[in-house]
């Protein structure tokens, strides 16, 4: 009898210690109160807690900043699944974000981290948006098009929850620990700011993927802190009659190590334009400043009704001549996108 106690009390020990650590840090500058199990923690700026779960834990964590005023709203989740084979994680912004988050998987080699970094809050589509009573944006609900784009390692609908839900079964980590750490980061927002400036004397849309944005003529809009990020800014005078020819492109592609951004004339040239690194002293413009309509072969030119040239299709020959610095065609692909890993953010300016 007592042996029989003994021995299940042991082995009921051996099953607690041998559960999944999770550890979650709070990279951000505020404390947050995480939810997680249905258990409340705090974890304040900059700090790290400790929580073990069970071997076949299933569940999700989701946190807010500590005296958010909106507890209810929309929320990242971080949801996991632990088996004795193998464990399942993803970021998941289907009921909505809130805070940028990221899964980093440890004591394993083949198992994949899960993220969403951006800074979703800025690109909140206007009926998505949630905010509180001074008007801040602090959740916004599934949008998933724009959301797809900005954490493209997230799951924001059903495809990519088969493309984007991790699964984890290091032999070695099951092995030799019995358990995998887990570190879950709720990061601070710190990204890359991207300005954009319009030089002409006329008003121009912006379109950055599907949002658009009207910058007057001489004035400056400012993108918050943007991280893992890639896209495409184009601009179109607000008045233009053409509004579907070609246009220059700014192509920009934001990561954690190197950021990668071009002046594009592949699609063609309708203004000029430059994108400068901001911060850093070593890093190179990337630069299109020559009135290309004005050199545009006959058969490469898009006229409005007045036939005054708007546009020039994609015209290799002459435009790497006039803009050698912009990608024009395959070979300057490689010779003219520019790498920077230590800018704070981009300039682009329309001229
Ligand atoms: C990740 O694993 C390594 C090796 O086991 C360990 O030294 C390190 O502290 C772990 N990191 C975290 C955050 O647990
Ligand atoms: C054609 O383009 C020129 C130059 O942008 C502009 O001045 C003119 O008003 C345009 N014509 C029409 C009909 O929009
Ligand atoms: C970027 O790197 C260059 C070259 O090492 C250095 O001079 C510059 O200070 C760095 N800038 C930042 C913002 O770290
Ligand atoms: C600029 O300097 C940083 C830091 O020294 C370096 O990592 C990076 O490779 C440099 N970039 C270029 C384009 O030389």
């Amino acid at each position: 009898m007592q042996l029989a106690k003994l021995l299940f009390t042991f082995s009921l020990m051996v099953a607690l210690t041998s559960g999944k650590l999770v550890k979650i840090q709070n990279n951000r500058a505020d404390g947050i109160l995480l939810t997680l199990d249905g258990t409340e923690y705090t974890v304040l700026p900059n700090s790290l807690i400790q929580v073990t779960l069970a071997d076949n834990w299933e569940g999700s964590l989701s946190a807010v900043p500590i005296g958010s005023e909106v507890t209810n709203g929309p929320k990242t989740k971080v949801n996991f699944a632990f088996s004795d084979t193998e464990d399942s994680y993803s970021v998941s912004l289907i009921e909505g974000f809130n805070l940028p988050i990221k899964v980093i998987p440890n004591d394993s080699n083949n198992c994949i981290v899960s993220t969403c970094a951006a800074n979703i809050l800025r690109a909140c589509p206007l009926d998505k948006q949630v905010a509180n009573s001074v008007g801040d944006v602090v959740a916004c609900q599934n949008s998933p098009l724009v959301m797809v784009r900005l954490c493209p390692l997230a799951v924001v609908d059903e495809l990519s929850s088969t493309l984007n839900t991790r699964h984890c079964n290091s032999a070695t980590s099951y092995m030799i620990f019995r358990s995998l750490v887990l570190l879950v980061v709720v990061a601070s927002s710190i990204g890359k700011v991207i300005k954009i400036k319009n030089g002409y004397s006329t008003d121009l849309l912006i379109s950055i993927d599907e949002s658009q944005y009207i910058v007057a003529s001489n004035s400056l809009i400012i993108l918050n802190p943007l991280n893992e990020w890639s896209g495409s800014i184009k601009a179109l005078p607000v008045i233009a009659e053409v509004t579907t020819g070609p246009k220059t492109a700014v192509n920009i592609a934001i990561t954690s190590t190197t950021d990668e951004y071009s002046i594009s004339l592949l699609d063609g040239f309708n203004l000029a334009a430059k994108i400068v690194p901001i911060g850093s002293t070593n890093c190179t413009a990337s630069v299109c400043a020559a009135n290309i309509l004005q050199a545009c072969p006959i058969e490469d030119q898009v006229v409005n009704s007045t036939n005054v040239v708007v546009g020039c299709n994609n015209s290799p020959l002459v435009m790497g001549t006039l803009c050698p610095l912009a990608i024009v065609d395959a070979d300057s692909v490689i010779q003219n996108s520019q790498v920077c890993s230590n800018s704070t953010g981009y300039m682009i300016l329309f001229m």
